[in-house]
């Protein structure tokens, strides 16, 4: 059965994902109303929606997705009729650090939100045509050899660090309020994005600020593990979708049939940069520790670094169900898409240079210290 969705809450609205999903959708549905819920962690910036700051449909709620009475009180006061839930802690490596956070909002803050919407649309009958949409990960699906097939929809689930754990255990929430209450839900499950707005604690985003800037592109262990990279519009795309044509209950692979060994796009961000500085000489002026600024390659700046504890070795999405069902294919190619990024990066230093704050300056040399130190 279609959904029409009018009236959004959209939770992690101010981070990567979720601000690129509202300007995608308050520019396909300039009618719409779109509620951001967003606790602004170091990765949620309020400037990620700077572009949409100015259209009338959008509200931003600064709060907690573990707040349930906030989240219920939304829904209701708003006439919400569908909910987008990208609010996640959703690094890696920090969930190895610090699990805790990753159970508090991935599990408990789905949990909330469950409720939320539990009471809203199906006990107190206020919106009987709604929608859950739950914005997950192929990280539940663990890790692949090198020759295995890709991730389908019914991968058995095999989360390897805290973060995945936490995701598999909130796509499980997800499903049971279906299964159990009638909540009407959908969730997506896509593999590595990359694009505008990417906090640079990324792969890709770091790589990029930190040639830019003439500082080493750390790659973990041998570089060879593989992920599968989908432009973030494409995403967007996909899960808008998938709320529109999407079957309740169910779960979509949203992929961009692009696996990439991580040492393979470090040494083709290189490149990028390189061939960026040779066209346009302002760069070196701009950029002056980037190493094409001083006659060397980028490329000299990669280092071996220690691995992740842990490291997935390959993750790939098989797409088919949601090709075949409602019709998606990504419309950006990796050049095109990685084209637009490095663009866009080039175009707003301000922005990457401002989310470099002490936090995250103090993660950046906790996390890369040598072994020892
Ligand atoms: P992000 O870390 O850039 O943004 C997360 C956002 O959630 C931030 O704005 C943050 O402030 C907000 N947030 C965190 N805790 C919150 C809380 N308790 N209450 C309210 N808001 C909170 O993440 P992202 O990369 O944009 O990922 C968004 C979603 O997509 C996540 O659920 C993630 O698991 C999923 N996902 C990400 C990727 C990827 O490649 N980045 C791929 C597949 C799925
Ligand atoms: O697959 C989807 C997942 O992709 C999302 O669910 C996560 O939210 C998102 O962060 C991303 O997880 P990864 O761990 O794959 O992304 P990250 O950019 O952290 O790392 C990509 C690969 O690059 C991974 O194999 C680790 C490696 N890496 C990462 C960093 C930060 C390096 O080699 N060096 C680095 O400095």
């Amino acid at each position: 059965m279609s959904h029409t969705p009018h009236r959004l809450l959209v939770t992690g609205g101010a981070g990567f994902i979720g601000a690129n999903f509202v300007h995608y959708w308050l520019r396909e549905h300039p009618d719409a109303r779109v509620v951001v819920l967003d606790a602004l962690t170091y990765a949620g910036n309020r400037a990620n929606l700077d572009p949409v700051r100015h259209h009338p449909g959008l509200r931003f709620v600064h709060g907690d997705i573990r707040d349930t009475a906030l989240a219920a009180a939304l829904l209701r006061e708003e006439a919400l009729d569908t909910l987008v839930h990208f609010a996640a802690e959703s690094h890696v490596d920090r969930s190895i650090q610090g699990p805790d956070a990753f159970i508090d909002t991935n599990v408990n803050g789905t949990h909330s939100l469950l409720k939320a919407a539990r009471q809203v649309w199906l006990e107190e009958g206020r919106t009987p045509a709604h929608r859950f949409h739950h914005v997950s990960t192929d990280e539940v699906y663990g890790s692949l050899g090198p020759t295995d097939p890709a991730f389908s929809e019914t991968t058995p689930y095999a989360p390897n660090s805290p973060y995945a754990a936490s995701k598999a255990a909130s796509d499980h929430l997800v499903r049971a309020y279906h299964h159990t209450y009638g909540l009407a839900v959908t969730t997506s499950n896509c593999s590595n994005n990359y694009g505008p707005y990417h906090f640079p604690e990324k792969l890709i985003p770091l790589t990029l600020v930190n040639l830019l800037d003439g500082k080493p592109a750390p790659v973990y262990g041998n570089g060879r593990n593989i992920r599968d990279w989908l432009y973030v519009e494409d995403h967007c795309r996909g899960i808008a979708r998938v709320l529109v044509q999407g079957r309740t209950g169910e779960t979509y692979n949203i992929g961009g049939n692009n696996e990439w060994a991580n040492i393979d796009i470090v040494r083709h961000l290189c490149e990028l940069i390189d061939r960026s500085f040779a066209a346009d000489p302002a760069l070196r002026a701009r950029f002056p520790h980037a190493a094409p600024a001083q006659g060397q390659p980028s490329a000299g700046l990669i280092r071996f670094v220690q691995d992740r504890p842990g490291h997935d070795r390959r993750y790939a999405i098989d797409a088919t169900r949601i090709r075949r069902e409602l019709g998606f294919a990504p419309q950006e190619t990796f050049a095109t898409g990685m084209a637009k990024t490095l663009a866009w990066y080039l175009a707003h230093e301000d922005w990457w240079r401002a989310v470099m704050d002490g936090r995250y300056r103090q993660w950046v040399t906790q996390h890369y210290a040598p072994a020892g130190a």
